[in-house]
């Protein structure tokens, strides 16, 4: 492919720099420093199954609240959600929440909360104090129950602890502490990845291992309560999309999710994490698109054929059930209203932005149920739901239109439609009013698809929200971009515009495009190669070009760190998606789903782990002493792969390192002194 003229405004540096190939210098690295090695606690199960379960399994009745989660509120220094569940299918018989800024005890017993009764989730309403949600999974027939207290009025930068209970006859409690955020300009730590599955059968509650299944998940899990540099846990965690893959288990979302809420707990009891809607959020159930519950003739089994194939509102409905998140304030064209669908909060100087790119995509990649095999029967539930040979779950414009604008070849909100995607709309909104806030120096985006990927075996680079969302990124000079959905470590150089008349080639056509024509992929142009430095760390400056982290590397068991290479010159090339992959084929012929259509050259690519798929970020802030002085020093930390990363046998053990394998400075005013 050519090496094409540069434009939009901003200069652009050669291209001749090698993109830095990290991994195997960092594990020598590692190994010469020493890691941590952690080995896992011995299993509750008795031997390793042989797969995922392909029946429903049944849940426990007990009622011992688990899987504690914390997240924001609207403002991280004086508002705070806690959320539990209970085990299985059994409502907790009456249960209470205590909070105090002092330990729980006989003597103190904390302002008591007291949760009402459980309401199936109805994501029009407004939520109150507490809130008792239950959520009944379309394909398994199980109903779970997720229970939701927002606390107010916090004192910034304290300690609350705070104990639920079931109020069994004979209660069963569970409590941590957490502490709220700092409030002014101050510093704090975070961290980030995506993609975190859940644990191999050993370390799951149930004892039973799912789809994507892997000790590394919990590895994870245990690297954020105690980061490898010692140096403390993070004020919050951000979880970049495909939390725990339950959509692939049609017999036992809710199980999956049960395991993955207990993983998480060991850290989310402790301390926000706060997540992305992703791919594998979506899942089939028996619902419309707007959650409302299947009416087609013919009962459970035909509303899959119906178009009734969403597991609640656009396939979210367990994690709308089981995150309260900032609320948006905004409401669908539908009536949804769309709170925690995606969502901003501010922390110290840095505003933080969830987005739901399964909106703007053009990858037809969430639920699926595509066999290229003639007459395949329908996908069939314990419960008799019917899933058809063919079908995918395809949210792109949920929240409304986009059209194009031919003078950038961005796409923009359709108001003459009547209903312009409201998600843009916000967006645009809430990065105008970071940028005029006095107290906002940084801004952070985080959500699952990627912009920009150079994976192999993975998915590529959207071109949807390269059209959609970058050319706000670049108005509003978001500073970083975090994702996931590549389960593997990427980094990018700062960019802001795009190349114009950099054109990639159709190697893979979708229905209309023909193999080897040119196609326009809006390359994002790289705004410096060479990084500066503060006080001998490498930084970049984000108020020249955005960068982007691919943070996929959690622990799924299907890692997808190989890259791609332009054989002629030996220079990254990524693969992109610029149309969508529509399902296409016939029941009599079996269906077929493309991937990425097309490939482009990738300056953009400045580092890559071929060695390791897994790892963790850490962020820590440092607001400096005046208006814009923000840094955000950034170390990531590979994981090495546990032995069961591609199947059920393992070893239970893994070494964190305590060197980070990349560490860089981020700043507006890098450089610049
Ligand atoms: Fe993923
Ligand atoms: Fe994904």
């Amino acid at each position: 492919m050519s090496e094409s003229s540069t434009g939009g405004s901003y200069g652009k540096a050669g291209f001749t720099r090698r993109r830095f190939i990290i991994g195997t210098a960092g594990v020598s690295a590692v190994a010469a420093l020493g890691g941590t090695v952690v080995r896992a606690p011995r299993a509750v199960a008795s031997g390793a199954p042989s797969g995922p379960p392909t029946t429903t399994l049944p849940l426990p009745t007990t009622t011992k609240p688990e899987q504690l989660l914390l997240t924001w509120g609207g403002d991280p220094a004086t508002e705070v959600t806690v959320s539990w569940s209970a085990p299985g299918t059994v409502a907790q018989p009456a249960p209470t929440l205590a909070v105090s800024a002092q330990p729980i005890t006989a003597h103190n017993p904390g302002r008591l909360v007291k949760m009402p009764d459980p309401k199936p989730l109805d994501v029009t309403q407004r939520y109150g104090e507490a809130a008792s949600v239950s959520f009944t999974d379309g394909l398994n027939g199980q109903t779970t129950y997720f229970y939701h207290v927002q606390l107010k009025g916090l004192k910034p930068g304290t300690r609350y602890y705070y104990q639920v209970t079931d109020g069994a006859s004979e209660p069963s409690t569970a409590g941590s502490s957490f502490e709220t955020a700092p409030s002014g300009r101050a510093k704090f730590r975070f961290s980030s990845y995506g993609d975190l599955a859940t644990p191999s059968w050993d370390l799951n509650t149930s004892g039973n291992i799912w789809h994507e299944s892997c000790d590394n998940s919990w590895y994870a899990v245990t690297a954020i309560e105690n980061p490898g540099d010692g140096k403390g846990a993070p004020l919050f965690h951000l979880l970049n999309g495909d939390l725990c893959y339950a959509n692939l288990d049609v017999d036992n979302a809710p199980g999956v999710w049960r395991d993955f809420g207990n993983n998480v707990a060991r850290c989310a009891a402790n301390r926000p994490w706060m997540p992305a809607l992703g791919n594998h959020e979506c899942e089939f159930g028996t619902d419309t698109i707007s959650g409302h519950p299947g009416k087609a003739p013919g009962g459970i089994a035909a509303q899959g054929a119906a178009g009734n194939y969403w597991n609640g509102p656009y396939g979210f409905g367990h994690y709308l059930s089981r995150f309260l998140l900032p609320d948006n304030g905004v409401t669908n064209w539908d009536g949804n209203r769309l709170r925690g669908n995606f969502y901003a909060f501010q922390v110290g100087t840095v505003t933080f932005i969830s987005l739901d790119a399964d909106d703007v995509i053009y990858q037809d990649g969430a639920a699926n149920y595509v066999i290229d095999t003639a007459n395949t029967p329908p996908e069939t539930t314990t419960t008799g739901a019917s899933i058809p040979n063919g079908t995918t779950t395809y949210t792109r414009f949920y929240t409304g239109g986009l059209k194009p604008d031919a003078t950038n070849n961005s796409l923009v909100p359709d108001y003459a439609s009547g209903q312009p995607n409201l998600q843009t709309i916000w967006l645009e909104r809430t990065l105008a009013r970071a940028r005029r806030d006095p107290s906002v120096d940084m801004i952070v985006m985080f959500m699952h698809q990627c912009a920009m990927s150079t994976s192999v075996p993975g998915n590529g680079s959207d071109l949807g929200i390269r059209q959609a969302w970058l050319p706000l990124f670049d108005k509003y000079e978001v500073d970083l971009v975090l994702s996931g959905h590549e389960h593997d470590y990427e980094r990018t150089y700062p960019v802001r515009g795009y190349d114009t008349g950099a054109h990639g080639t159709v190697a893979a056509p979708n229905p209309g495009q023909t193999k080897g024509a040119a196609v326009d992929t809006r390359r994002p142009s790289v705004a410096a190669t060479e990084p500066h430095d503060v006080d001998g760390t490498p930084a970049w400056n984000t108020a020249e070009g955005t960068v982007y982290l691919v943070l996929g590397g959690g622990g799924t068991n299907g890692p997808t760190n190989t890259y791609g290479t332009d054989a002629a010159d030996d220079k990254p090339q990524a693969k992109v998606i610029t149309t969508r992959n529509a399902v296409v084929g016939s029941e009599a012929a079996g269906f077929v789903k493309n991937g990425a259509d097309s490939i482009e050259d990738a300056p953009w690519s400045a580092a890559i782990n071929p060695t390791d798929a897994y790892g963790y970020s850490i962020f820590d802030v440092d607001p400096g002493r005046h208006r814009g002085e923000t840094t955000i020093t950034f170390q990531y930390f590979a994981i090495p792969a546990v032995t069961n990363e591609a199947g059920s046998a393992h070893d239970g053990t893994t070494t964190l390192p305590t060197q980070p394998t990349e560490k860089f400075v981020f700043g507006r005013r890098v450089g610049r002194r």
